[in-house]
Formats: structure tokens, C-alpha cells, sequence
């Protein structure tokens, strides 16, 4: 098969060297994907964190073959389907006590940007309008739409965008202290990281602050998962003040750290969680905005009159084709026990990941559920040693995400443990070679 690969223009990827180097799969089943050529590549990373039911599940494409003949679009602004509201209802049971209002996006940044404006009507229809401003954290990635790049904290997501002259983002420090180095779960640390978002308020008054949007691990970025206790003290000031509590769990949504939710995993519920990603197990783009109960009153509650009360939404929200792969994916997760069967993997998983300790081209290693970060011996530039590791990764057998100097290994929720020794065996092979 000969592809001509002159006319798109690839995202978040150096498209010159993909056209000197082309990376293509044409198939995928499983924990594994196919290239061009025939060659088998393990799939460390569940595609982008979102086939942890594995590829190729024949229930997810019948459930979207017979949607496609049954009904395959309704306008959701004024008309509905009854299956975005069996979804909901599904998420609904899954989600912490209260988040129960679900808002329908076709992505994780549309997620966001969604939480973003429910956050600021929310405060407006409680006639705190002039809370505008947003708190985010260093090193954050919560997406690529203007709003999400003005939580972001990773550099290169902003410095092109004019990320500064975006709404109003203060940004605590990341989590990631030097003494927490190769601690797998969630590290100690005496300091008080999350008195930082009360530095903020301090700075610019609490009533000023609409939400606190933190992933509850740090996905993106490599992996960083805050140190105990760090995500109930943001609970905790944020209830001081009046401040909405948002988890963006577009990664650690749906099972990955062995709860349906990160909130469940480390027991502190937010006001707001987006997720995406798995939702559909990645067969078709879908994401949400599950909101607390209180919220959604509040916001319906104060509009006057007849007409919409928040004026938001996509043509595709809750787009029926989507809503059956998501049904069908929470069918095989519920079924198969899946969020369940991670747990039950994570300690397994994270002890080999720690077996990678010592080799040469490994300076740190973090993890939590089935969620790892693999941090690289720094190369020339920022970034050079983590794009050579992929294409070695890449040659030897293994799909992995790779962001700056860090490889995200996360496997899908059907992994057994071979398919980690699998796995860990080529991690150990490439990152054990001096040279690279
Ligand atoms: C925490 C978080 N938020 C938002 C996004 C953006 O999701 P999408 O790429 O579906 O827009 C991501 C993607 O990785 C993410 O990890």
C-alpha cells in the first residue's frame, strides 16, 4: 500500500520527519497493532489512554453499526434521543454521589472549555458574576481549545497562542519534588504544596476565583501523582472559599487508576469532573462534563423566562453514535469487571515498572493504578532523548506515548501479566542500551 502523505497536516507531531519516517497502523486488535508492513507492535499506552477494553471489540461496533441504521443523527439542541439520557443515567450511577448532570462533548477539551462556562454561569446565577477568574496548576494539560490552553501549564502548549491575554489563570506549583523521585503511588512530602491556591486567593481575593481545575494525577506530562493528602486540602480551601473544585479526568476517568474515577481512588469528590478518552473506548470521539446536582439548579434555577438556560453546546453533544459505544463500553467494562481487574494488576504492574530502576537511560519513575511515567536521561535539547526512545520503542516491537522525556506506559484494563512482562521486556532492552 502506497499512502501519499503530502496533504495533512499531522497534530502535535514534527511533520517533517514523519514524511521522512512515516509511523502508520492499519490495524489493531487487542493489546496490539498492526503497521503497514505486517509488523506487530504491543500497545503500551491503550492507544492515548483510550482503549482500555482493548481494540477490535466486536460488541462496540455492532452497537455502532446498528446505531447508524437506527437512528444516525438527532439535533440535541430543542430534540433529544433517549439514549444520551440512558448514558447519563449510566454515568450518573458510576460518577461520586451528586455528579449528576451530565453535559455531552465530542472531546476532552471541549470537556474542559464546557466546565470552563459552566463554572462562571454557575457563579453568575448565584449573582457572584465577578468571579472570573480560574486557578490551574504548572506542568498542567488540560487540552488544546483557548480555555485549556490557559489552564495548561506546559510551555510549548501556550507560548505560541498568546495563552496571557486568555481568562484570567493563576498557576500553583506542580507537585513534583526531587525527594519523590522513583516513589511509586502516591509520595510523601512535608510540604504543603496545596497552600498555594491559598497564596492565590490571598493575591487576588477569593471572590474573585470562579474554579481550581487540577487532573488528580498530572497525566500528560509524564505522569505525577500529587503527594497524600494534597487533593483534600484543595477540597477543603476550596470549601472555605466558595471555589469550585474541578477534577479533569479526560485520563484517569473510567477505571484507569482502579476506580471508576480518580475521585473515588482517592476518595475527595469535586464539584465537577470531565472525562473523555475511554468513555467510548476510544471508537468514537466522545467526552462529558459530569456536574454536581446543585449546580445544574443553580444555573436552571435563576433563568428567567422562557429559552435556554446556558447557552452552550456542540452540534454532535450526545450524538446517538457515540452514546452506543459508550453504552457498549460501559456494558464490557461492567461485565468484565474491568476497573476492578486494573486494581488488581496496578501492584503487579508498578513493581515491574520499578524493576526498570538502574538502567541507563531512566532517571525517575511514578505510577498509580495502571498509570506509569518513565522519566529519561536528559538528551542535547529538551525532548530529543524522548523522540529517539519512541522510534527505538517503535522498531523494537512497542507503542508508547511519549511527552518531552518521559514515556507514558499505560496498558489497557484487559492486560494480563504477561502482556506487561511483554511489555517490560522491550522497555528494558531499549532503556538498557547506553547509547541512544
Ligand atoms: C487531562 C486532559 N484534559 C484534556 C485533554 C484533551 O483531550 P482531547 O485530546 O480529547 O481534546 C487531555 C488529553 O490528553 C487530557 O489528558
Amino acid at each position: 500500500m502506497t499512502t501519499n502523505l503530502d496533504h495533512q497536516w499531522m497534530p502535535f507531531t514534527d511533520n517533517r520527519e514523519f514524511q521522512r519516517a512515516p509511523q502508520l497502523f492499519v490495524r489493531a486488535k487487542g493489546l496490539s497493532y498492526w503497521t503497514a508492513d505486517g509488523r506487530e507492535l504491543l500497545d503500551g499506552s491503550s492507544g492515548l489512554f483510550c482503549s482500555a477494553a482493548g481494540h477490535g471489540r466486536s460488541e462496540i461496533a455492532e452497537a455502532v453499526s446498528r446505531q447508524l441504521m437506527t437512528l444516525d443523527f438527532t439535533p440535541h439542541f430543542q430534540r433529544g434521543s433517549p439514549l444520551s439520557f440512558e448514558l447519563a443515567e449510566r454515568l450518573s450511577e458510576l460518577l461520586p454521589e451528586g455528579l449528576n448532570k451530565l453535559f455531552f462533548t465530542n472531546s476532552g477539551s471541549e470537556s474542559v472549555d464546557s466546565a470552563m462556562k459552566i463554572a462562571l454561569a454557575y457563579h453568575r446565577a448565584r449573582g457572584e458574576g465577578q468571579r472570573t477568574r480560574f486557578v490551574s496548576r504548572e506542568w498542567a494539560y488540560h487540552g488544546v481549545n483557548f480555555g485549556g490552553v490557559a489552564l495548561s501549564g506546559m510551555m510549548r502548549n501556550r507560548q505560541t497562542f498568546a495563552a496571557g491575554g486568555l481568562p484570567h489563570v493563576s498557576h500553583m506549583r506542580h507537585t513534583w519534588q526531587q525527594e519523590q523521585r522513583f516513589q511509586l503511588g502516591e509520595p510523601n512530602s512535608d510540604t504543603d504544596l496545596a497552600s498555594d491556591l491559598e497564596r492565590i486567593i490571598a493575591t487576588h481575593g477569593a471572590d474573585s476565583i470562579a474554579a481550581c481545575f487540577v487532573e488528580p494525577i498530572a497525566g500528560s506530562i509524564g505522569v505525577y501523582v500529587p503527594p497524600a493528602g494534597y487533593l483534600k486540602r484543595l477540597r477543603d480551601i476550596c470549601d472555605t472559599h466558595g471555589i469550585l473544585l474541578v477534577f479533569d479526568e479526560v485520563i484517569t476517568g473510567i477505571g484507569r487508576t482502579g476506580k471508576a474515577f480518580a475521585a473515588q481512588s482517592f476518595n475527595v469528590k469535586p464539584d465537577i469532573i470531565t472525562m473523555a478518552k475511554a468513555l467510548t473506548n476510544g471508537a468514537v470521539p466522545m467526552g462529558a462534563v459530569a456536574v454536581d446536582q446543585a449546580i445544574f439548579d443553580t444555573v436552571v434555577g435563576a433563568s428567567k423566562g422562557a429559552g435556554p438556560e446556558f447557552f452552550h453546546g456542540y452540534t454532535y453533544s450526545g450524538h446517538p453514535v457515540a452514546c452506543a459505544a459508550a453504552l457498549a463500553s460501559l456494558d464490557i467494562y461492567r461485565d468484565e469487571d474491568l476497573f476492578a481487574k486494573g486494581e488488581k494488576l496496578s501492584p503487579y504492574f508498578l513493581e515491574c515498572v520499578s524493576g526498570l530502576r538502574g538502567l541507563p537511560q531512566v532517571s525517575d519513575l511514578r505510577g498509580y493504578g495502571l498509570l506509569s511515567g518513565i522519566q529519561l536521561t536528559p538528551g542535547e535539547t529538551p525532548g530529543a532523548k524522548g523522540n529517539r526512545v519512541q522510534r527505538a520503542l517503535y522498531e523494537a516491537g512497542l507503542h508508547v506515548k511519549t511527552t518531552g522525556d518521559a514515556i507514558i506506559f499505560a496498558p489497557a484494563l484487559v492486560a494480563e501479566r504477561q502482556h506487561v512482562d511483554a511489555m517490560i521486556d522491550i522497555l528494558k532492552t531499549t532503556l538498557g542500551q547506553e547509547n541512544l
